[in-house]
């Protein structure tokens, strides 16, 4: 399969604005890349935005020099150079792409990647892909410039009492411990349209019909909860990878993270909600069924938001995708640090440039027990594997996990891609601030 992507400058509308900010092909979320297992998938990128870009696929674990990670795995991508990114696409299931170049994922350069099963086990009628998204850019301010603004705000509230320190308004939120987030974006965007201008999902199924769902959140700074009105919601995977099927009413989804749920859709018009955790705003889009008439003012409140929610505890990996990893993998402490008020998040007290890589051995069992010793929740991405969470079995397999402050999350996994592969928080501002390091090992897996 041989697809080309033009990274440029360009216009989006949303709520009547036009908007300038960067995408892919002048469209937002960037247009579906699908391919099946095994397949052999060449992308060329032509990068004519104004700096070097490059592209990572999101949960692939492809061979290291395609994972596009500038000064890691490939040189930039030059302005105005094409390059080719060639690979097998090894596991099935829900994925995206987007730049590994400073704040660009918080432009509209993003995109979503299936890989279809040849074998698939779930059964739907109707698949649709939903891409989260937390929007500032062109909205009066860049990327660039809220980074700033966070670093002079953190500053501040360094220099404060604590008394003035308690009365600060922060966005926070008992599901993620604390802070939810510290950029401010004034829209929230499923597939490219925000709450007052939803989407209708097309084409439209049938009452009765059983839906796929597959949500992916490329937001930078923003956990969405998600629930549809009037459904429960069946979750089969989750970064690409299923699960024991488990009925909730809601999922809280971090940046980086996908789910595919199920539902059997009744006939209606019914909310799919997204709400930013934590910061009282939120995204919509409408499910709608063939039998009914559009134009029905739909609105976007769902009791079920508030219902039984999924925790990483439900989760088991579906039999046909279980890992087992030895009883005593070698264990690898790693530590999240740093916080708001320096903008210095790290890894190991350090942040990225003077990071120490991680040295691995081929084909050796790996824990990385991830203690979060900051006062804020991080969604941390592993690249080129797909870990287990935990170490009892039959772990639910992740490759981006919300690790609330105070909580060691441990991922178990095989040293069976050699390479230099990121491990980084998925918040595009504390990535940016130095939240990341490389795992390594050379030689045959
Ligand atoms: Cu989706 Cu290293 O990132
Ligand atoms: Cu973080």
């Amino acid at each position: 399969m041989t697809e080309r992507y033009t990274a440029a400058p360009m216009t989006w509308s949303v709520a009547g604005d036009e908007l300038m900010t960067w995408g892919y092909d002048a469209q937002l979320p960037g247009r579906l890349l699908r391919a099946t297992a095994g397949d052999l998938v060449e992308v060329t990128i032509d990068n004519q935005l104004p700096e070097a870009t490059s592209i990572h696929w999101h949960g692939l674990a492809i061979a290291n020099a395609m994972d596009g990670v500038p000064g890691v795995t490939q040189a930039d991508i030059e302005p105005g150079a094409q390059f080719t990114y060639r690979f097998v696409v090894p596991d099935p299931g829900t994925y995206w792409f987007h730049p590994h170049h400073g704040l660009q994922l918080e432009r509209g350069l993003y995109a979503p990647l299936i890989i279809d099963d040849p074998d698939e086990h779930v059964v739907a009628e109707a698949d649709y892909v939903l891409v989260l998204d937390d929007w500032l850019d062109g909205t009066g301010t860049t990327p660039e410039e809220e980074y700033a603004r966070i670093r002079t705000a953190g500053m501040e509230m360094g220099d404060m009492s604590d008394m003035d320190h308690n009365s600060m308004e922060m966005a926070s939120s008992p599901l993620l411990g604390g802070d939810s987030g510290d950029a401010r974006h004034p829209f929230h965007l499923i597939n490219g349209r925000p709450l007052d201008d939803p989407a209708t999902l097309d084409p439209l199924p049938r009452a009765g019909d059983r839906v796929r769902l597959r949500f992916i959140n490329a937001s930078a700074d923003t956990a969405y909860r998600v629930a549809v009105g009037g459904h429960r919601l069946t979750i089969t995977h989750t970064d690409g990878f299923p699960v024991e099927p488990i009925d909730v009413d809601a999922f809280l989804i971090g940046m980086g993270e996908r789910y595919d749920v199920t539902l059997v859709v009744e006939s209606g018009a019914w909310p799919i909600v997204a709400l930013a955790e934590g910061k009282d705003q939120r995204a919509g889009t409408i499910l709608r069924t063939s039998d009914t008439k559009p134009g029905r003012n739909v609105l976007f409140e769902a009791t079920e938001l508030d219902g039984v929610w999924l925790r990483y505890a439900d989760l088991i990996a579906h039999e046909r995708v279980r890992l087992e990893p030895p009883v005593d993998p070698i264990s690898i402490d790693v530590a999240l640090t740093g916080g708001m008020m320096k903008t210095d998040w790290g890894i190991d007290g350090r942040s990225y440039g003077e990071h120490l890589p991680i040295e691995l051995e081929a084909g050796r069992w790996y824990s990385l027990n991830i203690a979060n010793d900051t006062s804020m929740w991080h969604p941390i991405h592993l690249h080129g594997h797909t870990a287990q969470l935990g170490r009892a079995a039959g772990g639910v397999r992740k490759d981006t996990v919300n690790i609330l402050p105070g909580v060691t999350t441990e991922l178990v996994f095989r040293a069976d891609n050699p390479g230099q592969w990121m491990l980084h928080c998925h918040n595009a501002y504390h990535l940016e601030a130095g939240m990341a390091t490389v795992l390594r090992y050379g030689g045959d897996a």
